[in-house]
Order: C-alpha cells, then structure tokens, then sequence
C-alpha cells in the first residue's frame, strides 16, 4: 500500500527489479506464481476508509491462500507518517486481530533525537506489543556483520585477547564515496551522526564490543548489546569531529560540493562526516578508546573494523640497515565489512637476510575466495526472519534509546554552535583535517584504508 496510484503496473515493476536485483533470473521457479500473487493498494495514510479496504483486501487474500491472518506490515515510508499509520491499524483492529500472527517492520530513521525516538516507542508500544515490532537496520544483515559475532565467539582464540589487556584501541570506519544521491530534503535533516552513526556504526560496535550472550537468541544478544552501549561514557563535544563535503574528484570524476547539490540549502551547516572518539566503561574496555568515522564523498567506499593490538612490552629486535620497512608495527585485526568482504591479522615476520629486522605481513580471509559466493545485502535475510518471528537482528526499544541518549546531546551541541568552517573537507579525501587531529592528539593515526 502506497498513496500512488499504481495498482496496473506495480506487480511488473517488482518483476523488474528482482531480475535486476535480486539474483533470480527469467523462468525461474516461483517466480511467475510469486508475481501474480502481488497486490497494489492505493491509499492515503491518514484516510481511515483505505484501512478498511486494505483489510478487506487483506482477508480476501487470506480466503484465497490460506494465509490464515498472518500479516508483517513493513512501514518503509517518510518517518513522519509511522505513527498515523500505526494509529490507524491499532483503530481497525489490524495489530491484533483474533487469528493469526501480526509484525510490523519500522524502518530508520527510527526517531531523531532521543525525545522523538520515545515518543514513537510509547506510541507504537501502545498499539504492537514489543514482541511484534521489528526495527530493521540493514547493517545487521550484512554477512560480514553477523560474522564478527562468529569471529568472536566460535572460536577459542580472539576472545582471551579481545580486551584491555591487549588491545590499545579500536577504529571503525564507515566511508563511502557516494554523495547523497538526490536525497536533499531527507539528508538536510538527518546529517551523518543521525543517519549512519547512531544506528549503523553503533549496531557494528556494539559486536565488536559486547560480552558473549548465553545463546543467540533476541532477548540474550539485544541485551548484551544494550549493556555496552549504555556504558559508553557521555561523550564531550571535545572528542567529536563534524565536516561537509566541498567539491572535489572521485576517481576521475569531478564533482560537486554538498552545498551544490539539488534541494540543499546554499548555507547548509549539515555535517556529512562525522567522527566520535568512544569510551566504553567496563571491565572490558575501560582505558580503550574507540574512533569512529563516517561520511560521504570520502576516498573510498569501504566500511572495516581495525582492532589495533598493543605492542610486546620491548623491542628485541633492531631493523638493520635497508631493511624494507621502518618500525616493527603493532598486530591488527581487521574486518573488512564491504565491499572487499574479509578478515585479516597482520603480524611481524622477519625479512630474509643477515640482520633480524621485522616487516608486517598479513594473512588474509576473502569472503569471495573462501566461499565463492557476494553475499547478499541484508535485506533478505532481514526479511525472512521477520516473517519466521525472530527479532535478533532487529533493534530493541532500549538500544534505541540508549544510542539515542548518546549522540543526542552532541546534537544539541552542534545546534547550539553550528559549524563556521564548513565546507571543511574536499570530496574525494579523508575528510576534515580534524579527524586526523581527533587521533594524533592520543598520538595515533586513523588506518590507512
Ligand atoms: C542508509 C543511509 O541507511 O545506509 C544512507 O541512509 C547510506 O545514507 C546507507 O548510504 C549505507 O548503507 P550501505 O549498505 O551501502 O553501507
């Protein structure tokens, strides 16, 4: 259901896009049958007599395939709309219907500050039980996502060492050379911290960094993220970074600044990248920090995870003379999320010759190589386990709220004093100078990527 009246070409259009997209090919079983299954209703959300008709719809539906009820609304429209929606199919009768199992998908943003995000809790809790909602973040149904869980915990290695005895500090990156795509109005709202950082880079933190859950089950996983990120210290606007992208080149291509783009304010002050350093205080993590970036038009599209070990307590060995790197570097673990999907350990190997000088090498894991398969996007698997009922990958009402709590008041924060400097960084770079300062000033320096 969608307000354009689209109920003649709808079904084709789907056709198109899963021969495009969605691996299937021309002919192929099902897919003929699943078509012909699609439905279109044209509808306003605010008009109480088009959930009538929907439900009606929907019975009908019920009588013809044996669908017995179950229902999973997926509400990926303009977040303004979530909540009249939701009013309305709790007025109907829709969320809880007499037979039959009823979910509902909430896309992001789910909320803009902390305030917002309650408020459409409270207001979707009042009509769907917990148990019912779905708060989709495509992050966590990334493969390589899910994998740093199995990295962690299906294996006896890592964990004895993934921790403050071990580790010196943590960088997670999230770049894309994208711009924003002709999203102008969303994104003038939304900035990077709103749009990636508080859900998608925290959903990827929250892994790296959690405590192992007693099984893999919705209520132990979301609850051993939400003690990390509720242990993340308040974070001073000292150790924040924002920047906007000015015009610059991506790869041979020129290309305008976030001022420039189409339906964005010649003034804008809204952040395209974004940079937080993070302190998690438990047993764990305290005294590790955790960078984090985020931003658009930046060098290159890669989102990874770098967990930077500490160096053995001394130095036996001296580099000789020639040898074909500088310093004995420390060890590395990187996870690669996309688009090169892998992981890999980087150590110190001794350079044949006469001397003992150490240069870093690296074992890699490829995701392509090991398996043959580009994993799928998240979606898929995202879907299907709504449908089968299974909400571990999905957000809970309270982490929501307590990355919400986080970054809220660094929002205010920026609000408050918006930034004079923009823009500060050009497409096609590492963002602003500031970024790297955020590091160098701890005496380090962001991976380079
Ligand atoms: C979306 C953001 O949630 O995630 C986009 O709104 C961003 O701005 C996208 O480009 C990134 O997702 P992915 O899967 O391409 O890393």
């Amino acid at each position: 259901m969608a307000r354009r009246p689209l109920e003649d070409s709808f079904a084709a259009d789907m056709k198109d896009g899963i021969l495009k997209y969605g691996g299937v090919q021309e002919g192929e079983e099902h897919l003929d049958e699943f078509i012909a299954k699609v439905k279109y209703h044209a509808m306003n959300f605010d008009d109480a007599v088009g959930y009538d008709q929907l439900n009606e719809l929907l019975h009908k539906i019920d009588e013809e395939h044996g669908t017995k009820g179950n229902r999973l609304f997926y509400l990926a429209t303009a977040p303004e709309y979530f909540a009249d929606i939701i009013d309305h199919l709790g007025e109907k009768g829709m969320a809880k219907p007499k037979e039959g199992k009823v979910r509902a998908i909430i896309e992001k943003p789910f909320g803009h500050d902390l305030a917002s995000a309650r408020a459409l809790n409270d207001n979707i809790n009042t009509v769907f039980d917990e148990q019912q909602i779905f708060r989709i973040d495509h992050y966590l149904g990334k493969e390589t996502v899910q994998n740093v869980l199995v990295f962690r915990f299906a294996n006896g290695i890592f964990e004895p060492i993934w921790n403050r005895n071990y580790i010196d500090h943590v960088e997670i990156t999230a770049a894309e050379s994208i711009g924003i795509e002709g999203r102008g109005p969303f994104y003038e709202k939304a900035g990077a911290l709103r749009d990636v950082v508080q859900n998608h880079v925290m959903e990827l933190l929250s892994f790296v960094a959690m405590e192992p859950p007693v099984s893999f089950e919705a209520d132990a996983v979301r609850g051993e993220k939400v003690k990390v990120w509720r242990a993340i210290k308040p974070i001073p606007v000292e150790d924040t970074v924002r920047g906007q992208y000015g015009p610059g080149m991506i790869g041979r291509e020129s290309v305008k600044g976030y001022r420039e783009e189409e339906r964005v304010d010649p003034n804008s002050v809204t952040e395209t990248f974004a940079a937080v350093k993070l302190e998690i205080e438990n047993w764990r993590w305290a005294g590790v920090p955790f960078y984090i970036r985020a931003g658009k038009r930046l060098a290159k599209r890669t989102t990874e995870v770098t967990v930077v070990f500490k160096q053995p307590p001394m130095r036996l060995f001296n580099q000789t003379e020639g040898a074909p790197c500088d310093e004995i570097q420390p060890n590395l673990i990187t996870m690669r999320i996309q688009p090169d999907e892998g992981i890999s350990l980087r150590f110190g190997a001794k350079v044949p010759s006469t001397g003992m000088s150490v240069c870093p090498v690296v074992m890699d894991f490829n995701y392509a190589a090991a398996f043959g398969t580009s994993s799928a996007n998240g979606y898929e698997r995202l879907l299907l386990d709504a449908m089968l009922g299974d909400a571990t990958l999905f957000a809970h009402r309270d982490g929501v709220e307590a990355t919400w709590a986080l970054y809220t008041p660094v929002l205010e924060a920026w609000a408050k004093s918006p930034a004079k400097d923009f823009p500060n960084y050009a497409s096609g770079t590492w963002g602003p100078a500031a970024s790297d300062e955020l590091m160098r000033r701890d005496g380090r320096e962001w991976q380079r990527l």
